[in-house]
């Protein structure tokens, strides 16, 4: 059983052996499955990421034709309260600058800032997720911590959360913690994990490729298990 600090190295040196060309094919699988969701079509603001080591790159998604009027909003690190996000609007071509992780941000000067719950739509970038749309983080709890408010004020408008990643990303089963925000969908370059469907007891939906593997997470699993890798 390997810890969950083990398991983030893991996942994360696998994503980064993709290469990339794989990289490209993958991010643009993923657009093709998710382009075509209506959680997608109908969402007007929605919340990106800029990817980094490795992660999947959301932005041939947002290239799509039926993106071309949406609105884009990509994750701040926040001031105050420390460890949780704003969301600034950004359109392609702004300035973006490092924050401390090495990660562009737009800068906070003119903007607007959003808070979570005016966006419709927010892509997650993750380490590892199980078909459960159970998410592993980098291990900040930013994400976790700028979504909390959703245990509290569920009749909140909330976003649609989808986490989406490279189908080696997942594992078996992640046991959450308390704080641990779940997905509503992860989507991947093959698949697409939906949670509702986990709830009322089916399967999670297959689309017309599959990653070649059937899941076996089992609600009651409790190791963290070895990833799966990348390369086959
Ligand atoms: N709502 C919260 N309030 C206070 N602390 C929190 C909250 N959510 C998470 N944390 C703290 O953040 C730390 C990291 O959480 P976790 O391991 O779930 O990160 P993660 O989800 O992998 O990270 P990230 O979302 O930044 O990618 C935990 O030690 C936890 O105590
Ligand atoms: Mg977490």
């Amino acid at each position: 059983m390997a810890s969950t600090g083990v398991l983030r190295h893991r996942l994360q040196s696998a994503r980064s052996a993709l290469s990339p060309s794989e990289q490209r094919r993958h991010a643009r699988a993923l657009a093709r499955l998710l382009g075509r969701q209506a959680l997608f079509l109908r969402a007007r603001r929605v919340g990106l990421y800029r990817s980094t080591h490795g992660e999947i790159d959301p932005l041939p998604l947002m290239r799509l034709p039926q993106a071309r009027r949406k609105l884009r909003f990509l994750p701040v690190l926040r001031p105050y309260p420390r460890g949780r996000l704003w969301f600034l609007s950004h359109r392609p071509g702004d300035p973006l600058i490092d924050n401390r992780f090495g990660i562009p941000e737009p800068r906070l000067r003119n903007r607007r800032v959003r808070l979570p719950w005016a966006l419709d739509l927010l892509l997650i970038p993750l380490v590892g997720f199980d078909a459960r749309c159970n998410r592993l983080g980098m291990g900040g709890g930013y994400y976790d911590r700028t979504l909390a408010y959703l245990r509290r004020r569920r009749r909140w408008h909330r976003p649609r959360l989808v986490g989406i990643a490279h189908e080696c990303q997942r594992v078996e089963a992640l046991t959450p913690n308390p704080w641990d925000i779940p997905l509503d969908l992860v989507a991947t370059e093959t698949r697409l994990y939906a949670r509702k469907d986990l709830q009322a007891g089916s399967h999670p939906p297959e689309t017309s490729r599959t990653a070649g593997r059937e899941s076996t997470a089992h609600p009651a699993a409790s190791v963290i298990p070895e990833p799966i890798p990348c390369k086959r």
